[in-house]
């Protein structure tokens, strides 16, 4: 194991855990319902090792074993998410209750996330009346699971699966409708809101949304770079935020909305308990270019007012990601500084790394440096509650596929045996430490 200086003390009750989400673990899927994502798979060259997540990890038959290792690591908290295709086929909810007794029963707390980008076959962010039915969905789960968990996350990344899934079609279901997409946004923020008011119908407390955000660097002082890095700072940091918290969407995107805006806002500014901050690395970003730019696989077409640049000098990850721990404190003090006590207390709900091998030192290198940079933004005054690792196990990384490895475990695709890697061993002697 590598070791690394001690790691600065966090509060008591500061909560450890880790991440995973149903479709990229689960597998199991002839026992649910079909999603988007199990049609996207299924077209070729969607994918691009070709692979799907019929089998995935089969967590949903070895989830036991995936306790246990939940309980060896000595987290607080397990995040996963509630497949909503899976509770809509017979004994779907009988999953999720075994799970949620054996993580109880293992001392681990339950953190479901309702919704992570596996949306029913059928069911289509761009209509308005998914809203409701995400709702009606939520309350079904809240109902059932509401008596042992305590803790719900609405959505995961609306950014993300706006942006991929709806604006550009690398992700399910594969719509490239640039900014037409933004109705996509705007249903799923009333899904969020409609959801808080289902579960806190059912008595839940300690409710928050999972968002993706990261300190957007503009390329040049140029203004022409500087207007695109605002820009994309509205859209990734912004847009998903402020309807939240402040009410209001900011600069004028409102007005690119369906339906009564106005009235919708007050359903999606329903006050959350705490706000989640998925953070991987800052984009350096600059004015557009003819040809469009492509980066971390991503394929950013000319037609955007912004292209996305590499961040040089900056060791990367197996994905190509760079690593810049430090853009986590600058995140999350700007986070603060801009909304101030109109910001909940912060969970970070996921925050982790793509690299191969058992021996991963880099991902130990990784995870030690966001924690001690997580710790800064603390000393500065940032109340954050909790830190979640993505992920638990190697999985489906979406039109990756399995090419990508994120686990503290590995598993071995073609046995589904897991081996604990040097990070997990490292996790839990930081989670020990701090006890
Ligand atoms: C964000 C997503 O929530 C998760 O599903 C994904 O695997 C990780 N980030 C890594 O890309």
């Amino acid at each position: 194991m590598t070791v690394t200086a001690p790691m600065p003390r966090f509060p008591a009750g500061f909560l450890w855990g880790v991440s995973t989400s149903a479709h990229q673990i689960e597998g199991a899927a002839d026992e649910r319902e079909p999603s988007v994502w199990d049609a996207f798979t299924a077209e070729p060259g969607r994918v691009k090792d070709g692979s799907t997540a019929a089998v995935a990890c089969d967590h949903y038959h070895r989830h036991r074993e995936d306790v246990a290792l939940l309980a060896g690591l000595g987290v607080d908290a397990y995040r996963f998410s509630v497949s909503w295709p899976r509770v809509r086929a017979p004994r779907g909810l009988d999953f999720y209750d075994r799970l949620v007794d054996d993580l109880c029963a293992a001392g681990v707390r339950p953190v479901p996330t309702l919704f992570h980008w596996d949306l029913p076959l059928g069911l289509d962010w761009l209509e308005r009346d998914t809203a409701a039915r995400f709702a009606d969905h939520v309350g079904v789960v809240a109902e059932r699971l509401g008596d042992r968990v305590g803790t719900w996350i609405t959505l995961n990344e609306p950014a993300e699966h706006t942006l991929l899934g709806h604006a550009l079609g690398v992700h399910a279901p594969g719509r490239r409708l640039l900014f037409d997409a933004l109705p996509a946004a705007h249903h799923q923020l009333l899904a969020h809101g409609l959801a808080v008011g289902a579960l806190r119908a059912a008595g839940a407390r300690d409710i928050g949304i999972a968002n993706s955000h990261g300190p957007t660097w503009p390329a040049s002082e140029d203004p022409a770079d500087m207007a695109a890095a605002d820009f994309y700072d509205i859209l990734l940091n912004r847009l998903f935020a402020e309807p939240v918290l402040l009410g209001a969407y900011p600069a004028g995107l409102g007005e690119l909305m369906p339906g009564d805006v106005a009235a919708d806002l007050e359903v999606i500014a329903e006050p959350v308990d705490w706000y989640g901050v998925n953070y991987y690395a800052p984009t350096k970003v600059g004015a557009p270019r003819d040809t469009g730019t492509d980066v971390g696989g991503v394929r950013m077409p000319a037609e955007l007012p912004f292209s996305v640049r590499e961040i040089e000098d900056r060791p990367r990850t197996d994905f190509g990601w760079p690593v810049v721990p430090e853009g986590l404190t600058e995140l999350l003090t700007g986070f603060r500084d801009r909304y101030g006590d109109r910001l909940p207390p912060v969970i970070i709900t996921e925050n982790g790394c793509s690299y191969d091998g058992l021996d991963d030192r880099d991902r130990i290198g990784y995870l030690d440096g966001h924690i001690r940079a997580l710790h800064e933004a603390m000393t500065a005054g940032v109340d954050v509650r909790g830190y979640f690792v993505w992920s638990l196990l190697d999985n489906f990384e979406w039109a990756e596929g399995y090419a990508r490895r994120f686990g503290l475990v590995h598993v071995d695709y073609a046995t589904l045996a897991r081996t604990p890697k040097a990070s997990y061993h490292w996790f839990r002697e930081v989670l020990r430490a701090q006890r």
